[in-house]
């Protein structure tokens, strides 16, 4: 590889990683998505839930994208420990709106086994909301091991780690304005 890309590479405590997805490829892919939702819930008032950490920054771009009277909220679930998802998902903070009734919006950052995503399904069908969709900005297809349907994707990417844009690797890299892979050398 030559030394021009090798100086765009970051660390991240104790990993290289490469540039991924600009800025500008990630802005204009939330663009899309919001006003795709715009359209699909016209005249209607979901409730985003965005899913923390990972999300919270495409939580904040992925509204304004969407010119719509709506609600939102956060839930702390988490999977990951380094590199690898534990396969065990805790609730760290649960949900504190009411939600039955309403249309809801999950927003995640990215689904890799799909562990996190199907066991907060599971919990809030119990609360009888009017319907349920799923977006994500990320979406490893390789890695997934539950059936889910997702309605709103950003990128679908390979199987590899990343980081930046909410992403983490051991809590480092979350405030990266872009996405970095890792380097596998
Ligand atoms: P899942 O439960 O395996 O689908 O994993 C979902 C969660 O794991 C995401 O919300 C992220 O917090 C984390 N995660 C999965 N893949 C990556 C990655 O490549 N980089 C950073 N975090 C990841
Ligand atoms: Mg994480």
């Amino acid at each position: 590889m030559s030394e021009t890309v090798k100086t765009n590479r970051i660390r991240v405590l104790d990993l290289e990683f490469e540039p991924f997805l600009s800025k500008e490829q990630i802005s204009s892919t939330v663009d899309k998505l919001g006003k795709q939702i715009t359209q699909d819930y016209l005249g209607k008032k979901p409730i985003f839930i965005a899913i923390l950490n990972g999300s919270y920054v495409f939580m904040a771009d992925l509204l304004r994208a969407c010119k719509l009277e709506c609600e939102m909220t956060f839930v702390k679930l988490s999977s990951y420990q380094g590199l690898e998802s534990s396969g065990v998902v805790a609730t760290q903070i649960g949900l504190s709106l009411d939600i039955r009734g309403r249309d809801i919006i999950i927003v995640e950052d990215i689904i890799d086994t799909g562990t996190t995503i199907h066991h907060f399904l599971q919990q809030i069908k119990k609360f009888e909301p009017a319907s349920v969709k799923l977006a994500t900005l990320l979406f490893k297809p390789k890695a997934l091991q539950h059936p889910l349907k997702i309605d709103y994707t950003g990128f679908e990417i390979p199987n590899r780690f990343v980081v930046g844009y909410g992403l983490d690797y051991n809590e480092a890299g979350r405030n990266l304005p872009a996405i970095y892979q890792l380097v596998s050398e």
